[in-house]
């Protein structure tokens, strides 16, 4: 079997606050079919902690930038987890990249030790005689990992995975040698990013191989428009970039499993779904019942909600909203819900059950976002036959069959997507959605359709496997 070392600041069951952790928890299990262990670590914050208690050390360095640190070794659900507890760097109050007066100052401090440990083990192994054949670092928070691998000389092979470009991990230039990277590497064609330093730029520079999370996404990050200052390293590391898409849970996201189950063959169940649901949120809607998971972000156009919805909901919509984030986003979708009771529901917050009830129960995901690297509630959507209305960008496009008149007839529409994202085509979506649902019989094809769409992980697991193969070999 071969060995992965997998870096990330976030990883399911133990720490999450997007996709990222879903997908780092994920991977572990899903390439253990394809012939590849991997081993996740993460730092040990203050929610982790009690985990940790009995298990062995595995890994130490004295001075961990400014305080002893050491790795711990652990199973969670069935992954084999990597601890890195440094307290000077992790245990405080709030969450991982922010406390209450923002985001933590030392937040490239408190990565880069994360990465300079990944690249340690990688390059050493572990005290238990673990070592990796492969580094695979997530994001800008593992970005220096794929860096400090490279510049000590070690011939361990990395791949780096963007997962959101938006999020760069910028540091003034000044930080250098605080950071630990060799000066003779800051230069435009490396490390320097617009005057100062960016831990994503140097693991892009850097790694053997990069991905990201949709075939569609490693496209436009070429571009201007996407690649949000990156798109120049992108376009000339294009040899070395895929997109593999990511894949979810389905035996968590599964119809057949909630209080009111059923499948692709007996559809029924939904209906009673719905009714729950509607009850539990209080809502009366006679035409789809549409419904958002979401971090309230720009990112997911959610601004665009309120423009839209007079519209939807005066043509017989409801709309059901889960999220949190933008304060101003938050006050916008209560004030939705003020303004058209018994049509619009607003719970402002982070509850996974009541998002697994409202997948099964709705008839409709709405997924309007400006950029989706990959995006997983469209594919929860496909699962549960709540067809997904997404804007047709990144792993959106790349998931979804809009209903245009050939894929119809075809019989093979999964869902609607629109472009650009702006409230003229999301609206125009909005009234296609309308219509498909009032024809019972396409509805129920297209609901077929998204439910045997696979969502699961098998094809992108034999694809990370072919890429770690690849860099073995
Ligand atoms: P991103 O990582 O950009 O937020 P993804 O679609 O990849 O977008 O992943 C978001 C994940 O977080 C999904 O599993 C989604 O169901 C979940 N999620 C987001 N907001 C909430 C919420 N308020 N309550 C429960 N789950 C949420
Ligand atoms: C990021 C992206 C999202 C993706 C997730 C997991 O949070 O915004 O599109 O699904 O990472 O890769």
């Amino acid at each position: 079997m071969g060995r992965v070392l997998s870096v990330a600041s976030e990883c399911v069951p133990l720490l999450k606050t997007g996709g990222l952790a879903d997908v780092v928890g994920a991977l572990p299990q899903a390439l253990a079919g394809q012939g590849w262990e991997m081993r996740v670590l993460m730092p040990a914050y203050p929610s982790v902690l009690p985990q940790i208690s009995g298990w062995p050390e595995v890994w130490a360095e004295s001075d961990l930038f400014g305080g002893a640190g050491r790795v711990v070794a652990g199973q969670v659900a069935g992954i084999s987890i990597l601890l890195l507890d440094a307290p000077h760097l992790y245990d405080r109050e709030g969450g991982p990249y922010s406390g209450p007066m923002g985001d933590w100052p030392d937040n490239s401090i408190r990565f880069a030790a994360l990465s300079w440990a990944g690249a340690a083990i990688a390059r050493e192994g572990l005290q238990d005689g673990w070592r990796p054949d492969v580094l695979h670092a997530h994001d800008w928070q593992a970005g220096l990992a794929p860096a400090y691998l490279a510049y000590s000389g070690a011939s361990v092979p990395s791949v780096m995975t963007v997962h959101n470009i938006a999020f760069q991990g910028f540091a003034p230039a000044s930080q250098l040698a605080a950071l630990r990277l060799p000066a003779q590497h800051y230069h435009p064609d490396a490390l320097e990013y617009f005057g100062g330093l960016s831990s994503l730029k140097a693991g892009l520079i850097t790694a053997s191989k990069i991905t990201t999370v949709s075939p569609s996404y490693a496209g436009e990050l070429r571009r201007a428009e996407f690649g949000m200052g990156l798109q120049g390293v992108l376009t000339a590391r294009a040899a070395d970039v895929s997109g593999i898409l990511n894949g979810v849970d389905t035996a968590v996201w599964s119809p057949e499993t909630g209080a009111h189950p059923y499948s692709a063959r007996a559809p029924k169940g939904k209906a009673h779904a719905r009714t729950a649901l509607c009850t539990e949120l209080g809502l009366d809607v006679p035409g789809p019942l549409a419904i958002i998971v979401s971090r309230l972000t720009d990112q997911k156009g959610i601004d665009l909600i309120p423009l839209v919805a007079a519209e939807f909901l005066a043509a017989g919509g409801g709309l059901a909203v889960l999220g949190s984030g933008d304060p101003g986003l938050e006050a916008q979708m209560r004030a939705l819900e003020a303004q058209y009771p018994g049509r619009v529901a607003v719970s402002i917050g982070y509850d996974e059950d009541l998002s697994q009830r409202m997948f099964a129960g709705g008839d409709a995901v709405l997924v309007p976002s400006r950029f989706e690297p990959c995006g997983l509630t469209q594919m929860y959507g496909l699962r549960y036959g709540t067809l997904p209305v997404v804007a047709a960008v990144g792993g959106l496009a790349d998931t979804v069959i809009t209903a245009n008149p050939a894929a119809v007839s075809a019989g093979v529409a999964t869902g609607i997507s629109f472009h650009p994202t702006d409230a003229a085509a999301f609206g125009l979506a909005l009234q296609q959605l309308i219509r498909l649902y009032a024809d019972r019989k396409i509805w129920a094809q297209m609901m077929r359709n998204a439910m045997r769409h696979p969502v699961g992980w098998e094809e992108s697991a034999a694809r990370y496997a072919a890429l770690y193969a690849g860099l073995v070999a």
